[in-house]
């Protein structure tokens, strides 16, 4: 493509699968016998767990019910991560035991869908050596879901495809997971190529969704009771770029926080080179932001930044972290750190610990580096062995540990405005702060949906414990 300019699916397209729906619905309910039960289990991202709960709108539309194991479901379906060989193993794994489901219930679906099977030699190994899965779909083609389930349920044997481009599918329906705490995916895609990962080349070039199509979507959330929004894209801070529009991120951020409600925003995952004075200045003018700042940096080294493909130095990371500082004193910062990168030496690594200190980050997401057939890093001399990385590894977390311990511990003393989630194993409430770090106080089950003001009394590494002082209606 030759811009960047975003496509909408066509609305005669998905019309047309809304009719697969409506036929597939008959048939579908007198094949089980029953109104048809869906298991759909989401690995990976939030992007992904947005993507499920799209799936399973369409899934709804079609008469499924859904159940939380697939013991006795008509339909099994698998969306799935590539981002690392752990994922598509515990994937391939999860694809392994459902042979015997197939003996007991050979009348059922098995499907599998999402990134990890975008990839065609996966496609193809799943196609050739498993070949009780009969629906196989990709990131492209999840509008299509409908048209897929008439074709088997009508005489087709198996159904693969993971044809399709970057477009965008407005309009389709969505069953969310949750009631108050819910996901908004502003653009898909990405044009980075970090030569570590895999997710360009599964998920397709950026393009974001029009401004209007985001904040019809904002406000049904809102007025259907939701508190927490996360925007979410696999780097929401180049949203809008070429786009005739003219909305940009910060632009689109101060657009949410004006609707009317009493709701927080949050977004991920921001990019640094995307990370513009203007986003931290809409960060800090707007109220229903939460004071909180994903921004992975994956490594400290610039030798290994610039074999990452990242685009941005040590140096103006560091700036970046003191400008949203400066405008944001309270900022809670999080970030992903790669690991053992091809090539990388002991002394790059000390650079990635300094960083760590330097920054103070309150949590992190640490990751080994995991090669990826098909991304150029995956073909770079790799010297160090496993072992070695994990022993950085500890020493990484052994730091990070005591930082945290330290940031929460400063927490002590002071009151903040908590987003209750659920009752916990201990029967306590627990929820989050703006800046995303877990709390947990005494309460009832009532609170659970509600913004709760909370004195925090004491800290660990990785949980707050606090006392509530108000309950907001
Ligand atoms: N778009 C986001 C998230 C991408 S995936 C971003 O750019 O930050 C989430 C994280 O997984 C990445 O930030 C990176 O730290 C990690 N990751 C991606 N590919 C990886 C690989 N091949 N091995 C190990 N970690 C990886
Ligand atoms: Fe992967 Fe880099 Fe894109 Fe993030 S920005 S999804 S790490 S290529
Ligand atoms: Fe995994 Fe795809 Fe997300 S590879 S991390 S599910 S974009």
């Amino acid at each position: 493509m030759a811009s960047n300019i975003s496509v909408n699916i066509p609305h005669e397209e998905l019309e047309r699968q809304r009719s697969f729906a409506e036929c597939a619905a008959p048939i579908l309910t007198a094949r089980f016998g029953r109104r048809p039960v869906a298991f759909v289990h989401t690995f990976g991202c939030q992007q992904n767990v947005s993507d499920g709960e799209r799936i399973k709108g369409m899934l709804s539309q079609m008469g499924f019910c859904f159940a939380d194991s697939a013991d006795d479901a008509d339909l099994i379906l698998f969306n799935t991560c590539a981002v690392r060989e752990h994922a598509e193993d515990r994937v391939f794994g999860n694809v392994g035991a459902l042979k015997a489901h197939r003996r007991r219930r050979p009348n059922c679906i098995i499907a599998l869908c999402g990134c990890m099977v975008q990839q065609p030699q996966i496609a193809q190994k799943i196609e050739r050596s498993y070949g009780y899965v009969n629906l196989l779909f990709g990131t492209h083609s999840i509008h299509r879901l409908p048209e897929f389930i008439y074709r088997l349920v009508s005489g087709e044997k198996r159904v693969f495809d993971i044809s399709g481009d970057d477009t965008i599918a407005e309009g389709l329906p969505v069953r969310r997971d949750g009631s108050f705490k819910g996901w908004l995916p502003i653009m898909y895609g990405c044009n980075n190529f970090c030569t570590y990962c895999i997710v360009p080349y599964v998920r397709g070039r950026e393009r974001s969704r029009l401004p209007e199509d985001i904040l019809r979507e904002a406000r049904e959330m809102i007025d259907a009771g939701f508190k927490d929004i996360t925007l979410l894209g696999q780097n929401v801070n180049s949203y809008g770029k070429g786009e005739a529009h003219g909305v940009d991120f910060p632009k689109l951020l101060r657009m949410i926080n004006d609707i009317d409600g009493d709701f927080q925003i949050r977004f991920m995952t921001s990019h640094p080179k995307d990370c513009t004075v203007e986003l931290l200045d809409a960060m800090r003018d707007c109220k229903k932001v939460c004071r909180h700042l994903h921004l992975p940096f994956q490594s400290g080294s610039d030798r290994i930044l610039s074999q990452m493909n990242r685009r941005y130095d040590r140096q103006t990371y560091l700036s970046l972290i003191s400008a949203a500082r400066e405008r944001m004193p309270d900022i809670s910062l999080t970030s992903d750190v790669i690991v053992g990168f091809p090539g990388e030496t002991y002394d790059d690594f000390k650079e990635t610990l300094s960083l760590v200190d330097e920054v103070k980050f309150t949590s992190l997401f640490t990751f080994i580096y995991s090669p990826r057939e098909g991304t150029p890093a995956a073909k770079m001399p790799d010297p160090v062995t496993h072992r070695q990385k994990a022993e950085w590894m500890a020493e990484l977390l052994k730091l990070q540990e005591g930082i945290a311990a330290e940031r929460n511990g400063a927490l002590v003393g002071t009151t903040a405005r908590v987003l209750c989630e659920e009752i916990n194993d201990g029967g306590m409430v627990f929820g989050r702060t703006g800046g995303n770090v877990g709390i947990e106080f005494a309460g009832t089950a009532d609170a659970v949906g509600h913004f709760a003001t909370v004195k925090i009394i004491s800290a660990t590494n990785w949980i707050l414990t606090g006392e509530q002082i108000n309950l907001e209606e």
